[in-house]
């Protein structure tokens, strides 16, 4: 990993992961893509181009450029919006990580992208699901998910390219907002937390999901990338979490330090019976098995550190 092209780069994960990239390998060597500009730091910061990944021939020159070696393909709709409008989901999800993917096999690159919980459905083992299980998924974004799993590991069977990959649990942080995922309450949580005293979630009370700090989200794509390859028994991807929460977890942990906090729910049918499909708490021991995954933020040291960052910002 020296020279790195990554797409969706303005995204809830590039947003952060383009700088913690340029902090370790160099401004220049961190080739930031998105279908948008904004003046956010990963456009000024260093290398920017706009690219849609859907125009695999634009991906391919912008690769060929930089004669960049390794490529994390970012880009994607995340579950409710794929749920929202499936068949565009299912052209940008799989035409885009397509595009990406034959891109990589040109330059003979590295390449990542991100699974997810979404993955799984409700036929799989709902507590600890194992790393290998039933992958039945019942959203647009869980099939475009196990779809590009095996799409992965067939170009690395098929053409031999190094291709790894994370199920992400619902990432967490105080940088960039997700956008349209089923588990961005826990997200939203904190900013009306720090804003309002106070939360109405559209996610019911005792519906367990995965979550994890993106600090720690961030050094797991690192370490996975640089692991040595002859330990790697899986690639297409790794369980990855760092915590099996409800709503009512989260805010008991934040009315720790903002006294009086409230949570109410207003359910949404929508979300809702994506979460019911998703696991209660998936199993991450292949990952450290393999390349040594672990996790720093617990949930009190996550809702710590999220309080403290948004009140200095909001
Ligand atoms: N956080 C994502 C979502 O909710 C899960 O991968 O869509």
């Amino acid at each position: 990993m020296k020279r790195i092209l990554i797409t969706g780069a303005l995204g809830q994960i590039g947003s952060e992961l383009t700088l913690k990239l340029r902090e370790i390998y160099g401004a220049d060597q961190v080739i930031a893509t998105d279908i948008k500009k904004n003046d956010s730091e990963a456009v000024v910061g260093g290398p920017f181009e706009t690219v849609d990944v859907m125009d695999v021939n634009k991906l391919m020159e912008i690769a060929k450029k930089y004669k960049v070696d390794t490529i994390m393909h970012l880009a994607a709709l995340l579950s409710a919006t794929a749920e929202a409008n499936p068949i565009f989901a299912w052209k940008l999800n799989m035409g885009g990580l397509m595009n990406a993917l034959e891109t990589a096999r040109e330059l003979k690159a590295q390449f990542f992208t991100p699974s997810s919980i979404g993955a799984f459905g409700p036929s799989t083992p709902k507590i600890h699901t194992p790393q290998d299980t039933i992958m039945r998924p019942i959203t647009m974004y869980g099939v475009n998910k196990v779809a590009g799993e095996l799409l992965a590991d067939y170009y690395y069977y098929k053409f031999g390219v190094d291709t790894r990959g994370l199920r992400f649990p619902g990432l967490i942080s105080n940088v960039a907002l997700p956008g349209g995922g089923t588990t961005d309450y826990a997200v939203e949580i904190y900013y009306e937390a720090v804003k309002k005293g106070k939360y109405t979630s559209y996610i019911a009370e005792g519906t367990y999901m995965d979550m994890m700090y993106m600090p720690d989200a961030l050094r797991a794509i690192i370490d996975l990338m640089e692991a040595d390859a002859s330990k790697l028994k899986h690639r297409n991807s790794f369980n990855v979490t760092a915590m099996s929460i409800a709503p009512e977890d989260i805010a008991a942990s934040i009315a720790m330090l903002v006294p009086g906090f409230e949570l109410n729910y207003k359910v949404d049918p929508a979300r809702q019976r994506i979460a019911d499909s998703w696991p209660d708490s998936i199993d991450a021991s292949a990952a450290s098995e393999e390349w040594g995954f672990k996790y720093k933020y617990d949930l009190d040291k996550m809702t710590k550190d999220m309080i403290e960052k948004l009140r200095e910002r909001l």
